[in-house]
């Protein structure tokens, strides 16, 4: 989603800007643009449609000059990806970087317009620096201009300003979007996160929402709805995500496939002492035996971790779990009680749908349990009871570690929900917190399937439609992979529980179709093998992902059988879930897209 930068120091801002917005572009952009303020005053900008290079070709021939400025990667909402919808907009004298939406903006354009104001973009954003730049046309001063200006808006948004002017000021405000401000000797500077500012800061201020905060050389005033200053404390720059490099790894995505053994290690420990085999109560603050229903709420890829997870409270500790994605759930007329723990499933942990819905749950007066990836997000500070993935920064925008590792956690809070309530003996729970263990090192053999997988993404790479079964908590993976799958190699891939595709879907299958089918040698098996057999008999062409005794019970009369790693059912899930990364990964790269920022995609969704 869009990224925002801004600096005011003494070193030229423009280099440092840019320097900024790359390491912003994981979060996926399609145009960008750069807005400095010079010594005498004078506002400048440059914009270009399209990948940061073109910006900056762009400043290469014409140079902005000015210690201060503000840089927008922008993921286009409102008008298409062209240079004039690009950000900075400017009016008179005011320069606006916006990230999020304004829902109101066709009213305030309309007045705006009415009071005489020429729009030259079809986005939202252009109608906040009219409308500041119309409160101070009135006189009033930038604090209170500023505070007018966003007492108007509806809608989400993080945003920077710069002034004509005002060399030695930049503002920042948020409402639902993120926004950090970062201090450094030298300089002070704004960024929607931390892997933006942390090479240049030493620490870094997280804006609450509502945050008004006007920055100057030597440090920042943060002012709440009101006016009221306020203070926000100034925390060390967080060491992982300084150190958010590629390494020898072509792309952030084949790095994050092979860090997972590591990150689920990581994860593991924090909700279970590996010494005694005992689960950490205390990092799982929730009480299950008083818990009458679970509610998981996600979107995406977490979504799909919500929907293994459901698999898991239900067989280990006989919890009624509902499952929604996001955008619908915070819409629906639910009935929600008290006594239901409402968890939240998100890797940046700023996801807007989810947000809500959170907050949707705060009202109600459910117990909110948030598993996010980012400690320092809106959601971890939000949520009564944060249960951290610790897979460290994920730059890939399609998510393959923070997945597993909140497999992990999920696995991890349904055992100690079955511990609580009586429904799964200690004996049992010990069994199974073994199990769990394994994950790292069973994950690491199935990531050594990669040159199989290889071969497998060249059976699909040609094709133009793909489908994914599984069933059981493999349908929940099936579901994954296909994901992965779309929306990394732009084949169309549908997942579907193996026992609906004769309710529709098979019509699709004849011999160009790949049919993956995620089958371990589980309680579940045999059926999913009728349903191959189906496929079968309409030429599908199957390729089976499954385990040694899956392999053996099929035997070879199939296209392709992809033999995983022998794993416990109960951690199945998790390791099948690396060769559906792998397999759409290399189908990416032999389809030459562009791995780890696909086309239309963002990495952190902060609008509806
Ligand atoms: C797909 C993917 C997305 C995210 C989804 C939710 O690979 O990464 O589907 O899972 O946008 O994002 P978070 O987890 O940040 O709430």
């Amino acid at each position: 989603m869009c990224g925002i930068v801004g600096i005011i120091g003494d070193e030229a801002a423009a280099p440092l800007l840019l320097d900024a917005l790359k390491r912003l572009e994981y979060r996926g952009y399609d145009s960008a643009g750069i807005a400095t303020v010079d010594e005498a005053g004078a506002l400048a900008r440059c914009r270009a449609s399209g990948k940061l290079r073109n910006l900056e070709r762009r400043l290469g021939a014409e140079p902005l000059t000015g210690t201060t400025g503000i840089g927008h990667t922008r993921w286009a909402t409102h008008g298409a990806p062209t240079e004039d919808n690009a950000h900075p907009h400017t009016a008179d004298g005011v320069a606006v970087v916006h990230n999020g939406i304004i829902e109101n903006f066709r009213a305030l354009r309309t007045m705006l317009a009415a009071n005489g104001a020429t729009f030259h973009s079809e986005t939202d954003t252009e109608t906040i620096a009219h409308l500041l730049a119309q409160h101070l046309a009135r006189g009033e001063d930038v604090k209170t201009a500023l505070l007018n200006t966003l007492g108007a808006l509806e809608g989400a948004y993080a945003l920077a300003f710069a002034f004509a002017g005002r060399p030695d000021l930049l503002a920042a405000a948020r409402v639902g979007s993120p926004l950090a401000i970062g201090l450094a000797e030298d300089c002070v500077m704004i960024g929607s996160d931390a892997i933006a500012l942390a090479p240049f800061c030493d620490e870094i201020i997280y804006l609450e929402d509502g945050d008004l905060a006007l920055v100057g050389r030597d440090g920042v005033s943060i002012y709440d709805r009101n006016g009221e200053i306020q203070s926000r404390p100034a925390m060390p720059v967080p060491m992982e995500v300084s150190v958010a490099e590629k390494g020898n790894f072509r792309h952030f995505m084949a790095k994050e496939i092979h860090e997972q053994p590591e990150v689920l290690t990581h994860t593991l420990s924090h909700y279970i002492d590996a010494a005694s085999g005992e689960l950490r109560a205390d990092n799982v603050p929730i009480d299950f035996a008083s818990v009458r229903r679970v509610s998981i709420t996600a979107c995406g890829t977490a979504y799909y971790a919500g929907l293994v997870a459901r698999y898991w409270f239900e067989s280990l500790a006989g919890l009624p779990v509902d499952l929604d994605v996001a955008s619908e759930f915070r819409y629906r007329s639910q009935v929600l009680a008290p006594d239901e723990l409402a968890l939240f499933v998100s890797q940046s942990g700023e996801t807007a749908d989810t947000l809500a819905c959170l907050r949707k749950c705060k009202e109600a007066g459910q117990q909110l349990a948030a598993v996010v990836n980012v400690r320092t997000s809106t959601m971890a500070r939000e949520a009564g009871i944060v249960l951290p993935t610790l897979a460290g920064v994920e730059i890939g925008v399609a998510s393959t570690k923070a997945f597993v590792c909140q497999l992990a956690t999920l696995a991890a809070v349904a055992l100690k929900a079955g511990v609580d309530r009586g429904t799964i003996s200690p004996d049992r729970a010990r069994t199974l917190v073994g199990e769990l263990l394994e994950a790292p090192r069973l994950v690491a053999e199935a990531i050594r399937l990669e040159a199989v997988l290889q071969r497998t993404a060249r059976r699909i790479a040609p094709a133009t439609t793909a489908l994914y079964i599984g069933r059981g908590p493999s349908f929940a993976i099936a579901l994954e992979g296909a994901l992965k799958l779309k929306e990394l190699s732009y084949i169309h891939a549908e997942g579907y529980a193996a026992g609906e595709l004769k309710h529709g879907p098979i019509a699709l299958v004849d011999d160009n179709v790949p049919v993956i089918v995620v089958v371990p040698h589980d309680e579940f098996f045999a059926k999913t093998v009728s349903n191959m057999e189906e496929v079968a008999a309409r030429g599908g062409r199957i390729i089976a992902l499954t385990d040694r005794a899956g392999a053996a019970a099929l035997g070879d009369a199939l296209e392709e059988v992809v033999v995983m790693p022998d794993a416990p059912a109960f951690i199945a899930p998790i390791v099948s879930a690396v060769p559906m990364q792998l397999i759409a990964y290399h189908t990416a790269v032999l389809n030459g897209t562009d791995v780890d920022q696909p086309r239309n995609l963002a990495k952190s969704v902060t609008v509806e």
